[in-house]
This record gives structure tokens, C-alpha cells and sequence, in this order.
């Protein structure tokens, strides 16, 4: 087993930049769709839109941006997204995604909690994120706090994530549901070793260990209102959009979500919450 104590950054990084390219080759992203269809939509967007609302003319940014879908899915719906990451690599396949989209959006690199000093504002209306996001980060205060310093006062955080019960799941178990790791965060990383990732793909991979953090749900409600945030929304769901736990899921063509095959209702597979920075 790797030290726990090592640089987690770039241990995340390494891992990172390899499967951005991975990511946009492959079919689940549907970069290829991005680019032929201008009205084409994340699913994960798509999703998102009855909670989200009208976001035009709203200047947003996406927090942990990855290769750009999601974001230029926002900037399709007519908000002015900044997109920010750590990966270059993923920045990279993201510009390329803007650019042949033809949409307008700024990507900067950047670590979450430089967010706020990198792209040099604190007037943003909206703060998007999440869909495996917040599994990467070892600090949800500093988290919290960086949100509610990019924002305007009364503008507003969107998170849809994993659901911290999900994310505690043995995901290899394929005959039941197992409790495996953390629900309550923990100082020391949970350290993974695993060759694979989340979208179907034939590359193999060199960078396999990563390091990663749960946050209770309560850890990260109380983040938020300590950092002067008022929660204005919290909406368990019965779907995940990626195959959390293989062998126990299956997807639906009509939202191109996961569920357990096996009475979903047993599970807060994700969560959207929405928070409002106070004045
Ligand atoms: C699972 S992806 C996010 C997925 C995204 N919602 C999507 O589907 O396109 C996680 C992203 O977080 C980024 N990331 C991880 N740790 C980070 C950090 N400390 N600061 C900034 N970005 C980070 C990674 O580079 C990666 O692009």
C-alpha cells in the first residue's frame, strides 16, 4: 500500500491527467455529438435543468470542470462560464470541446482553493459542481469557503454529487450492498489503487492511486451555512449518472441514469443542493 501521507496532488493529478484524453475518446462523454448537434446537452446537465432553472445571461463558474461538457452545456443554455480544474491535460480536451462547439468560455487551471485568486473575481452568480468532485478534496470547510468567496452576495451554488452513503459503498461487491469505507470524514485519505475508470475505454493506464475523502452530508450543509451560506435546496435522488456500483446497477434509456436493479428506493444515490451566499 502506498504511504498514506503522500503528496496527494500530484498522486491525483498524475491520475487525472492521464484519463482526461481517455475521457474525451470516449463514447460516454459524446464529445463527437457536442460538436455535430448545437443544441446537444450533457445528460448530466440535461438532469440538472428542472432544478437549475433559466441560467441566462448568469455568469457562472464550474468548479472541478474536467473535460468541459458540463460547462459548455451551461454556456449552451446561455450563462458566461469560467471553467476551472487542475488537470491541464482535462483543460486541454476542454478548449478543444469550446472551441469546435463554438462556445465562448474561459478555462483556467487552477486548484479548488485557489480558485477565487486564479480567476480573479468574486461576483459570480453561480457556483456549478459536482459529479465527482468533492470526493477529491481533504477539506470541506476550505471547500465551503472558496464557494462563498466566488460568489456575489445572493449568488447561488449548484452541486449535484455522489451521495456520501453511495460513495461509502464497497463498489466490487456485486451480490449486495456493502458499507466499506468512511460516511464521516477522515483526516487520512482513502487511498485507491485501481487501473481502471469510469467511462468505457481500451487504455490502459499507468497512474492508478489516487487519494480520496467522504464528506457526511451534514459535514458538508454545515460547511456551507458556517461559511455564510443559506441552503436553499436539498433533493435526494434514486439515480446516479456513471455505474457506481457494477454488477448491482442498470441504466435507463430515458434519462441515461444508473439505478440499483434491486428496489432503488433503498438508496440516496446523489443529491442536489443549493445554497445562497447571504449579503
Ligand atoms: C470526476 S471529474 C469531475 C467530473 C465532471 N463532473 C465531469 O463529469 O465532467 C473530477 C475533476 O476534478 C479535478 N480535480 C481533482 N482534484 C482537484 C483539485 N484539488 N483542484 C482542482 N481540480 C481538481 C480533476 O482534474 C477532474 O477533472
Amino acid at each position: 500500500m502506498p504511504a498514506p501521507d503522500e503528496d496527494y496532488r500530484a498522486v491525483n493529478l498524475a491520475q487525472w491527467n492521464e484519463r482526461a484524453p481517455a475521457h474525451a475518446a470516449s463514447p460516454d462523454y459524446a464529445v463527437e455529438r457536442f460538436l455535430a448537434e448545437p443544441d446537444y446537452l450533457s445528460h448530466v446537465v440535461r438532469f440538472d435543468l428542472p432544478l437549475l432553472g433559466d441560467v441566462r445571461g448568469l455568469r457562472g463558474v464550474h468548479l472541478q470542470c474536467h473535460i468541459g461538457t458540463d460547462t459548455v452545456s451551461l454556456a449552451r443554455r446561455g450563462a458566461r462560464m469560467t471553467g476551472v480544474d487542475f488537470s491541464p491535460a482535462a483543460l486541454t480536451e476542454a478548449r478543444r470541446l469550446a472551441a469546435g462547439a463554438g462556445a465562448d468560455v474561459e478555462f483556467v487551471e487552477s486548484d479548488v482553493y485557489n480558485a477565487p485568486a486564479a480567476v480573479g473575481r468574486d461576483d459570480f452568480d453561480l457556483v456549478y459542481t459536482g459529479v465527482g468532485a468533492l470526493c477529491w478534496l481533504p477539506d470541506i470547510v476550505g471547500w465551503a469557503h472558496t464557494v462563498a468567496a466566488l460568489l456575489r452576495p445572493g449568488g447561488r451554488l449548484f452541486i449535484r454529487e455522489g451521495h456520501p452513503v453511495l460513495w461509502a459503498l464497497d463498489d466490487e461487491r456485486t451480490d449486495q450492498l456493502v458499507l466499506a469505507y468512511p460516511y464521516h470524514h477522515q483526516r487520512v485519505a482513502t487511498v485507491f489503487d485501481e487501473p481502471g475508470t469510469y467511462v468505457e475505454t481500451e487504455v490502459q493506464f499507468q497512474h492508478n492511486r489516487s487519494h480520496e475523502w467522504n464528506h457526511g452530508l451534514g459535514e458538508i450543509v454545515t460547511a456551507l451555512l458556517d461559511a455564510g451560506m443559506q441552503l436553499t435546496g436539498l433533493v435526494e435522488h434514486d439515480s446516479v449518472p456513471w455505474n457506481a456500483v457494477p454488477g448491482q446497477m442498470v441504466p435507463a434509456a430515458a434519462d441515461h441514469e444508473w439505478r440499483l436493479a434491486d428496489r432503488p428506493e433503498r438508496l440516496p444515490h446523489t443529491y442536489t443542493l443549493q445554497a445562497v451566499r447571504q449579503g
